[in-house]
């Protein structure tokens, strides 16, 4: 798969050749910008620096892991899941050696940030991978601040305990909070039950379990499934997980996040999961979402939220006085909801199997998100449209955009300067979070500023990006498996 994404970056350039001149070759119009084309380097330069260097280690390794009561073996970065979260200023620039101890090749991606494109950890396109008891030094200007994290980028490794929060400060932020905590969510199986490849190799084999199908009945209520009950459709993954987990810990043994009553309490929530999306509340609080993939959005008060797999928010809450749940529940999955405890005070903490209210109260949605002042994209005609059509093919053994699987896909071209429409058509019953490395771009209908969004069952959703940061940069459903069974393919930038 890897080779074949870079057969096909060959065509692209022996396209431009014939139309070119042989000396030009590299920087003839349409040949491929590489991730180390002399106009990576510049946009780094250009990038704001805070002339501050951050250094860190990360040490990739299998290891034991206590879930709560529960140990596992796993793969995680610096023995612990999640790993060590990483602090930054926008404009810093982060250095960090990554150091394989795993049995297989691996990267970091550095999810949402739009950094310079031979960081962004994407073997076979931006880099190679890091082979075992080697390591590589990332290095890049962070470009936004915001709640990142990341991830390894190779086959199903994001299914185990590889994950880590990124988290971008700004020193110019008025915040209006005083405390903070960061809330990692995930489905969970490594050690538990089936390894990730052995999934994959299942899914690859068999295809999805079409038990939990919407089909034809769904079809004919209009929405292809989605339902004030069910806003993401009725199938929402392909994978049963025995456990979900908030930072790591099983229910029965939770994390606990302190506060003082009164407090006004920032949460940074990021779904790390591979096959779920979660829906999120927190017992007697309503959540003021201030940031979504790290942007800031106009506040607005909802109840609860749904994050679909590597999205992100931001919600302040003003904490109450007690013990309160924290819960995060498998959207359409059988399943038990992952919890975390708020608590203020002593008394007694809520139920492993806590239900709050809100979770039925008023639900956050796209049209609730409006981007604040300072990022919206400013209004323009697009230079460019490009078409993601999502389909899936052989029962869900292979997952396609534009016909294609990842290997066999067209590199879809862009400009540097351009305004680009990118309009993704699913044809399948499923959602796909459809993820863009490098860009933020602004999503309908008014323009929120995200890297992730959940493309519904049988939608067609444009949005709109500036394309600012030359590179080679993947394009995929952050669902890990449809990704590895083919939804991916490149965003391309041409000159
Ligand atoms: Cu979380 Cu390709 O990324
Ligand atoms: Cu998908």
């Amino acid at each position: 798969m890897t080779r074949r994404g870079f057969l096909r970056l060959g065509a692209v350039s022996a396209v431009a050749v014939v139309g070119g001149t042989t000396t030009a070759r590299l920087f003839s119009p349409g040949a491929p910008v590489a991730p180390t084309d002399p106009a990576v380097a510049a946009a780094e330069a250009a990038r704001h620096h805070s002339g501050r260097l951050v250094r860190r280690e990360l040490r990739a390794a299998p290891t034991n892991v206590d879930l709560g009561g529960k140990v596992v073996r796993t793969w995680a970065y610096d023995g612990s899941v999640p790993g060590p979260p990483i602090r930054v200023s926008v404009g810093d620039e982060l250095r960090v050696r990554l150091s394989n101890a795993l049995p297989e090749p691996t990267t970091v991606h550095w999810h949402g940030l739009a950094l310079r494109n031979d960081m962004d950890g994407v073997p076979g396109l931006t880099m190679p991978a890091v082979e075992p008891g080697q390591h590589v030094d990332y290095s890049f200007v962070v470009p936004h601040a915001g709640t990142y994290w990341l991830h390894p980028h190779v086959g199903v490794q994001l299914d185990t305990g590889l994950q880590a929060a990124l988290i971008v400060e700004d020193p110019q932020e008025r915040a209006d909070y005083d405390d903070e905590a960061v809330l990692i969510l995930d489905d969970w199986t490594d050690g538990l039950a089936d390894a990730p490849a052995e999934i994959l190799a299942r899914l690859g084999r068999q295809g999805m379990d079409m038990s939990g199908m919407g089909g034809m009945e769904d079809m004919e209520m209009g929405a292809a499934g989605v339902s004030p009950e069910q806003p993401l459709g009725s199938d929402t993954g392909d994978v049963t997980y025995p456990a979900h987990l908030i930072n790591g810990r099983l229910p029965r043994a939770p994390v606990t996040v302190e506060a003082r009553p009164g407090r006004r309490l920032r949460l940074r929530l990021v779904n790390a999961a591979a096959d779920t999306a979660y829906r999120f509340a927190v017992g007697g609080h309503r959540l003021t979402v201030t940031h979504a993939d790290g942007f800031p959005v106009r506040p607005v008060e909802v109840e609860t939220l749904l994050l679909g797999m590597g999205e992100r928010y931001d919600v302040v809450i003003t904490a109450g006085d007690g013990a309160f749940p924290i819960v995060a529940v498998p959207e359409g999955k059988q399943a038990p909801s992952a919890l975390a405890v708020l608590r203020t005070a002593s008394g007694r903490s809520p139920a492993a199997d806590a239900r709050p209210a809100e979770l039925d109260g008023r639900l956050l949605t796209y049209a609730d998100l409006r981007p604040s002042d300072v990022v919206a994209l400013p209004p323009r005609e697009p230079d460019r449209e490009l078409e993601l059509r999502l389909e899936m093919a052989d029962s869900g053994r292979r997952w396609l955009v534009n016909g294609a699987v990842y290997g066999e896909h067209d590199p879809l071209g862009v400009e540097a300067g351009e305004r680009v429409r990118v309009t993704m058509v699913n044809r399948s019953m499923m959602f796909h979070p459809m993820h863009v490395h490098g860009h933020t771009f602004a999503a309908p209908p008014h323009g929120v500023r995200k890297d992730t969004l959940n493309v519904l069952p049988m939608q067609t959703v444009s949005v709109d990006l500036h394309a600012d940061n030359p590179g080679q940069w993947l394009v995929h459903c952050h669902n890990i498996y449809h990704g590895e069974l083919g939804m991916m393919t490149v965003l391309s930038y041409v000159a």
